[in-house]
């Protein structure tokens, strides 16, 4: 019932690890794998080493998660016996999230990657804590993202999918961009940027003072951005952002998702929030009576 077809691959369930979440070892992606999700995605990858930002990088309440990690990982060379880690002992699919400071460097990441057993590469060009670093996040600019989506394409052996960003207010803009460069898929949606005080210290609490901000309060935000580009491009989404339970993925998949991205939700429901998230929409589809998830996708779209 909730086998899905993404990029003509097939996924158990919709279901995949968000980037950056729990996954930073084959191992550990495999074990994400156990708990239920239906694919996985990488931490970000950059060409050299990254070790992120200092301490305090994240914190959390019921109502949202807010972190400034930084994109530390441990660079491309490294990653790769990682991927063969994670082939050898899984067979469900792998998206590897890649990143970098130029076009060229992107192109690069992407050459280096494919030398490994991945499905997708997921080109995250909307990280909004390394602003200092990097400067504007390129998922704010309809040139930046046509020309870091045609060089990755040109370098890739395997289906490329832009992760976009909640911050452009005119993201499906961003989306048409990304589809007329090459993209085969979209992810939407990256953090949106947020910063969080501590009254007593009168200072930012984290050390990056900004983060992004993630869980519950994520979700009617990432659901606008997957339905404003529903209605704007035909390539599929995967819609991430504040998915908690499975009627949230429900209505993911309801506004146009293809797949579900879940990230935060490991932090309130632990690592077997994967399996309980499917469990409760197979649960909602059963009421329903809804036989597919063809059946309801985009559904949200209908007068
Ligand atoms: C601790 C943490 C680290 C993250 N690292 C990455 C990353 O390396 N690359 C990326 O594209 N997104 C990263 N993200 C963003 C998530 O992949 C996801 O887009 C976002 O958290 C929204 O989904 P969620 O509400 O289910 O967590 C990170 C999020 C968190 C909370």
């Amino acid at each position: 019932m909730l086998h899905t077809t993404f990029l003509n691959k097939t996924f158990s369930n919709p279901i995949v690890l968000a980037s950056g979440i729990l996954g930073v070892t084959g191992a550990s992606l495999a074990h994400m794998v156990e708990n239920g999700c239906g694919g996985v995605t990488t931490k970000s990858i950059s060409l050299e080493p990254r070790p992120g930002h200092k301490n305090p990088t994240m914190m959390g309440t019921d109502d949202y998660f807010l972190n400034a990690v930084g994109l530390s990982n441990p660079g491309v060379a490294n990653a790769l016996p990682e991927i063969a880690k994670f082939h050898s002992l899984s067979t469900a699919p792998i998206i590897a999230s890649i990143f970098a400071g130029t076009a060229d460097e992107f192109g690069e990441v992407a050459e280096h990657i494919c030398a490994s057993p991945i499905d997708f590469i997921e080109v995250n060009i909307s990280c909004p804590n390394v602003g200092k670093e990097f400067g504007t996040p390129f998922a704010y600019s309809t040139t930046a993202i046509e020309a870091i989506t045609k060089i990755v394409k040109s370098k890739s052996t395997v289906p490329i999918i832009i992760k976009l960003s909640p911050n452009a207010w005119n993201i499906a803009e961003m989306a048409k961009a990304a589809e007329a460069a090459g993209a085969d898929a979209i992810t939407a949606v990256n953090t949106i940027s947020g910063l969080m005080i501590d009254i007593e210290s009168r200072r930012p609490i984290l050390a990056n003072k900004q983060g992004g901000v993630s869980g519950p309060a994520l979700l009617p935000i990432a659901l606008k951005c997957v339905y404003d580009i529903y209605a704007s491009v035909k390539i599929p989404i995967i819609g991430t952002g504040g998915v908690t339970t499975g009627r949230d993925a429900i209505a993911m998949i309801m506004a146009g998702a293809t797949l579900v991205g879940v990230g935060s939700a490991a932090y309130y429901r632990e690592k077997t929030c994967f399996a309980k998230i499917v469990a409760e929409m197979a649960e909602f589809m059963q009421t329903e009576n809804i036989k597919s998830l063809a059946e309801i996708r985009g559904a949200a779209h209908t007068n």
